[in-house]
């Protein structure tokens, strides 16, 4: 054979392995209003950026007829290229090939890129659209998830590891992103569970459709399983790369510094008239968060989940910090299972990955009831509590307006390692508000006052003038100051480039054990 035959037989080979599934099945996808495997990542990576991995790999399986169903590359696109210029690995399901599901090959390639990334420190992003495990394969299917699982998990805190749901994803093909760090889905055509609509009838005599089970919404908004819920395709492969810009390539690094037009001394005097003269009134602390950032930037982690509190990525003077962020607005800010849960969440990944956390505090404390204590708020909370003491990432702390009981020592405290800890006069650190407090401490007395609700007001005037206020808590240096709102942003942008060096370790041990 010549050379030239040689090089044309290559190129045939490539574009059959680029066909997948083939046309008809290729179309199928597109009338679903669905990209391809490949289309997909085109819209992922720097513009030809993207290194294809394994084109030519096959699987191994006779059974059930599959001695002639053979498909270069066979049902996952793998390789490398770039997001804004930074390295990424990347698997893309490819659904018009068996489904997407995943058989021994399929996870041999997923797990080669994940060796590389762990070896060349970068993140890995994959896009899944898969039936799970592949049927004909039987228990070798089991086993090739199992060996993803082992490198999902090992790669925990060693490189971001992103996912994106972009189709129907069944069985074990929601375990491998359930341990990333985390889940895009695309709203009406992404599908996550662990048994689908026919399997709940089935077993539970449960009659569901696929959007209610396992959609978007009820992922993003009930289960709090999805973290990023997207308009189309296009808009998820979008968010994925402005997560990207925010994060390191692994522990080892720290996230990329960009440059800001944003002054860094802006003084924004709105802020000093944000917050209600009435202490029960609510307020919206994205506002806060939107006016102290750099440009009003704020990218967002769970935004219709446990919305009483607020998580997600910006920057200060052009470093990448966490926000979380009590939500007022929302059952009154107070911490509850889910919201303790997607807080300690969020602080242990930016832990893991070098990104400074900035806590802004307004809670009234641990959300009470049996339907809280029944379902283990005190197992929950803790969780918060322990991501925060165990954080040793510059930890700032604003408080706006309450700081209530536990809650307070829980949301980043001097007490627990927070290192720069300030308060705007409106704040109100105390065991518990006014109102509860004096009806503890003065029942025996309200019960013989001749006016009760006149001297119970007189008490909780009393009360508020002296604990409902920041300054016993400075007088102890619990806070290292008390600041005008309107100097937040400047405050704290000296305070980040103050910490810049800072170290800080935990004792030396295999892990912790998290309350769970
Ligand atoms: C092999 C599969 C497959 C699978 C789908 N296909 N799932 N092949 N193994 N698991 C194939 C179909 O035969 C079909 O092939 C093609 O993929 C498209 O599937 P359709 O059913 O036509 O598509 P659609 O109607 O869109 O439905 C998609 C689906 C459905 C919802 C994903 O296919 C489905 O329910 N699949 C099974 C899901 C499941 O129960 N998986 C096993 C889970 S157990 P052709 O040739 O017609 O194109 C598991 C255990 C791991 O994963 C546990 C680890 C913890």
């Amino acid at each position: 054979m010549s050379n030239h035959k040689r090089i044309e037989r290559l190129r045939e080979l490539k574009v059959k392995s680029r066909l997948g599934g083939g046309e008809e099945r290729i179309s199928a996808q597109h009338k679903k209003g669905r990209l391809t495997a490949r289309e997909r990542i085109d819209l992922l990576l720097d513009k030809g950026s993207f290194r294809e991995t394994d084109a030519f790999v096959q699987h191994r399986t006779h059974d059930f007829g599959l001695d002639v169903q053979r498909y270069l590359s066979d049902s996952v696109v793998t390789g490398w290229g770039t997001i804004e210029r930074r390295l990424a690995y990347v698997f893309s399901q490819d659904f018009t090939v068996f489904g997407g599901s995943l058989g021994e090959v399929h996870s041999e390639k997923i797990c080669k890129i994940m060796d590389m990334a762990m070896k060349n420190g970068a993140p890995v992003i994959g896009l899944n659209d898969s039936g799970g495990a592949r049927i004909q394969e039987g228990v070798v299917s089991l086993g090739a998830y199992a060996d993803i699982f082992l490198k999902n998990t090992l790669a925990s805190g060693v490189i971001p590891q992103i996912s994106a749901i972009m189709g129907p994803c069944a069985g074990g093909a929601v375990y491998s992103p359930a341990i990333t760090d985390f889940i895009f889905m695309v709203r009406g055509s992404s599908y996550m569970f662990v048994t689908g609509p026919d399997v709940v009838k089935a077993v539970m005599h449960e009659e569901v459709d696929f959007e209610s089970l396992g959609g978007a919404a009820a992922h993003a908004e009930t289960s709090g399983v999805c973290h990023v819920a997207a308009d189309s395709e296009a808009d998820c492969l979008f968010l994925i790369r402005k997560l990207m810009s925010y994060l390191p390539q692994n522990n080892m690094e720290d996230p990329p510094f960009v440059q800001t037009s944003d002054d860094p001394l802006r003084m924004e005097e709105a802020l000093d008239a944000l917050i209600p003269d009435d202490p029960g009134k609510p307020y919206d602390i994205k506002e806060v968060i939107r006016l102290v950032v750099d440009n009003g930037q704020f990218f967002e982690i769970h935004a219709d989940y446990a919305q009483n509190i607020t998580v997600g990525f910006a920057r200060l003077g052009g470093h990448s910090i966490g926000v979380v962020a009590n939500q007022p607005a929302h059952l009154a800010g107070c911490l509850d299972i889910n919201s303790s849960d997607k807080g300690a969440r969020f602080v242990r990944f930016c832990d893991c990955f070098n990104i400074p956390l900035l806590t802004f505090e307004d809670v009234p404390g641990f959300l009470s009831g049996t339907g809280q204590e029944h379902g283990g708020i005190i197992r929950h909370g803790a969780k918060l509590l322990y991501a925060y003491c165990e954080a040793t990432v510059p930890k700032l702390t604003v408080i706006t307006r309450k700081a209530y009981g536990g809650a307070y020592d829980v949301m980043s405290s001097k007490h627990i390692r927070g290192d720069f800890n300030v308060a705007w006069p409106s704040a109100e650190l105390a065991v518990m508000g006014p109102d509860g407090a004096v009806n503890i401490i003065f029942r025996k007395e309200l019960e013989k006052a001749k006016d009760p609700v006149k001297r119970k007001a007189e008490l909780v005037a009393e009360y508020r003038e002296k604990f409902a206020n920041p300054y016993i808590a400075a007088e102890r240096g619990y806070l290292d100051d008390v600041i005008e709102p309107k100097e937040t942003r400047p405050r704290l942008i000296n305070a980040l480039e103050m910490l810049s060096n800072k170290r800080d370790v935990n004792p030396s041990k295999k892990h912790g054990n998290i309350p769970l």
